[in-house]
């Protein structure tokens, strides 16, 4: 499929779909927390989000933004690599978030060398199937035009042919645009 709309924006339009007010989120990449906000403010205060980032500048912008819309409490933020994930979360929570944004590449604003890679990003991926619930969503948004971009989503893309998972992908009419994939369980037959 190919698209003109903003895939930031179908990502969130994909998640209102399957997050309710009292569920649990995550988000794999705070980044500048417009993610995490998001996440925050569909699962209500009766829910949980869980941020990470490795960046400490990350981090405190997504407090930032958090606190200034009084949904701090909402969400726990950690300062990790995502592909320690399980090491964070409570037991109870595998196979039960709702929804999972992955935003990978870099912080717009920050530091451009600092970006995401395949050797945490895949292990990261894998851990974040065991915590999607049946009938959750997980969010991948791959930006391929900065350098080590295309290498990550060609990893990607061999990490989701042996994944098993229901795929939809969502393409910008550009060369080394990013690209969006929607990614479900698969029902069992
Ligand atoms: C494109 S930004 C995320 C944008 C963010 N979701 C938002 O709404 O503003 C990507 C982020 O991934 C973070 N990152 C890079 N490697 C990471 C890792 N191994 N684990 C967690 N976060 C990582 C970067 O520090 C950066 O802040």
């Amino acid at each position: 499929m190919c698209s003109h709309q903003s895939l930031t924006q179908q990502a969130h339009d994909a998640i209102v779909c399957c997050l309710q007010p009292g569920d649990w989120a995550l988000d794999a990449t705070a980044g500048n927390g417009r993610d995490t906000l998001f996440l925050a403010r569909q699962v209500g205060p009766s829910g949980h989000v869980w941020a990470f980032d490795v960046q400490s500048e990350a981090l405190k912008v997504t407090e930032q933004r958090l606190r200034g819309a009084g949904c701090a409490e909402t969400v726990s933020l950690i300062q990790a690599s995502h592909d320690r994930m399980l090491e964070y979360l409570p037991a109870a929570t595998l196979g039960q978030i709702k929804a999972i944004q992955f935003n990978l590449g870099y912080r717009p604003g920050g530091d451009k060398r600092l970006i995401t890679r395949p050797q945490t990003t895949l292990p990261a991926l894998t851990a974040a199937c065991r915590l999607l619930h049946p009938e959750g969503l997980l969010s991948l948004l791959v930006y391929r035009g900065h350098p080590g971009g295309m290498e990550e989503y060609q990893a990607i893309l061999a990490w989701l042919d042996g994944a098993g998972l229901g795929i939809k992908q969502i393409n910008i009419c550009a060369q080394q645009a990013p690209v969006l994939f929607l990614l479900r369980h698969s029902s069992p037959h």
